[in-house]
C-alpha cells in the first residue's frame, strides 16, 4: 500500500455509489520537513563557541525526533548539511561530521530499536568515507523499521538533486528507454533521492530566516510553511506542536476552491 495520503473515499450504502469526500480527507501520513538553523547564534548569545551551539542542536534533534513521533508525525526530513554549507570554515565541518559520527554511535542502536527507519539524502561524493560507509550502515540497519521516517539531508542541495535526476532522464532518453512524452512532474519526481517518502506537507525553519537556501525546492511545491523564530538548539516538543498546530489550521487547496482535492505526487 503506497504510503501517500489519499482521499477518504465515501460509499453510499444505498446506490453503493462510491465519491471521495473533500472535505476529510484521511491523512495517512504527515511529512515535515526542518531546516534546524539558529546553533551559531544560539552559541553567540552565550559567549561560546559555534561548535557548542552545533553540539546543543544534536540535543534539540533527539528531542525533535521523539516529540514527532509522540505527535503523530510519520516522516520527517532535518537538514544536516547543504552542498554550501562547504563555505564555512574547514574547523566548523571537521566539527560538524564529528557530531554526525558522535550521533550515529551513540544513537543508532536506539533508533533501530524504537522502529525508525533512517535514510540519507545528498551527494556522497565529497563526504568523508567512513561517514559514507556510517549512514549506509544506518540505513541498512533500520530500512525494515516502519514506525517513523527519519530523512537526512547530508550534503544535500535541491538544485544539485534536481540536475542529477535531469542528467538520468537524459541518458535513458538518448538510449531510446524513455519517450519525452512520458515526463510528467509524477514520474520526474520518481528520479529525485526523495521520491521514497510521501509528499510534503509541513517545511518548518527556525531562528526567523526567511528562505529555503536550497532545501526540498521541487518537494515543497504544496508544502505549508512555517518560520519560528526561536533558535534551533532550543527546539523541541512545545515549538513543534505550536508549528503543527499553524499546519493544522491551513487550508489546503491544491490549486481548487475547496479544500481535500487530490495531492500532487511530489
Ligand atoms: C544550522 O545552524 C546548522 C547548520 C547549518 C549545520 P547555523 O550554523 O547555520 O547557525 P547560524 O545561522 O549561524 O546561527
Ligand atoms: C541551511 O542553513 C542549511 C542547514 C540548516 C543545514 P544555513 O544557515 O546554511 O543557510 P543560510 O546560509 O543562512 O542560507
Ligand atoms: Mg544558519
Amino acid at each position: 500500500m503506497p504510503l501517500g495520503p489519499t482521499d477518504a473515499l465515501i460509499i453510499n450504502p444505498q446506490t453503493g455509489e462510491k465519491s471521495h469526500d473533500v472535505k476529510a480527507p484521511a491523512q495517512k501520513s504527515l511529512h515535515v520537513a526542518v531546516i534546524m538553523d539558529g546553533n551559531g547564534r544560539w552559541a553567540k548569545a552565550k559567549n561560546q563557541i559555534r561548535t557548542m551551539g552545533h553540539k546543543a542542536g544534536v540535543d534539540a534533534l533527539k528531542r525533535t525526533i521523539t516529540a514527532a513521533v509522540d505527535l503523530g508525525v510519520t516522516h520527517m526530513t532535518v537538514f544536516a548539511f547543504s552542498t554550501e554549507n562547504w563555505r564555512r570554515p574547514e574547523a566548523e565541518v571537521n566539527d560538524l561530521m564529528g557530531l554526525l559520527r558522535a550521533f550515529i554511535k551513540s544513537d543508532l542502536e536506539r533508533l533501530r530499536r524504537e522502529g525508525v527507519c533512517v535514510r540519507i539524502v545528498g551527494q556522497e561524493e565529497g563526504l568523508p568515507a567512513d561517514i559514507v560507509g556510517m549512514v549506509n550502515e544506518a540505513h541498512e540497519k533500520t530500512k525494515d523499521n516502519s514506525r517513523f521516517y527519519l530523512q537526512v539531508a547530508l550534503n544535500y542541495g535541491a538544485q544539485a538533486d534536481i540536475i542529477e535526476a535531469v542528467k538520468r532522464i537524459a541518458t535513458e532518453v538518448r538510449a531510446g528507454d524513455l519517450n519525452p512524452d512520458d515526463i510528467t512532474p509524477e514520474t520526474f519526481g520518481g528520479y529525485l533521492s526523495t521520491h521514497d517518502l510521501p509528499p510534503l506537507d509541513l517545511l518548518i525553519r527556525t531562528s526567523g530566516e526567511h528562505r529555503l537556501s536550497n532545501f526540498l525546492l521541487w518537494e515543497a511545491a504544496y508544502a505549508e510553511f512555517v518560520f519560528q523564530d526561536i533558535l534551533w538548539p532550543d527546539y523541541g516538543y512545545e515549538p513543534l506542536k505550536a508549528a503543527l498546530d499553524i499546519f493544522a489550521r491551513r487550508d489546503r487547496r491544491f490549486g481548487a476552491v475547496e479544500a481535500g482535492h487530490v495531492k500532487p505526487a511530489f
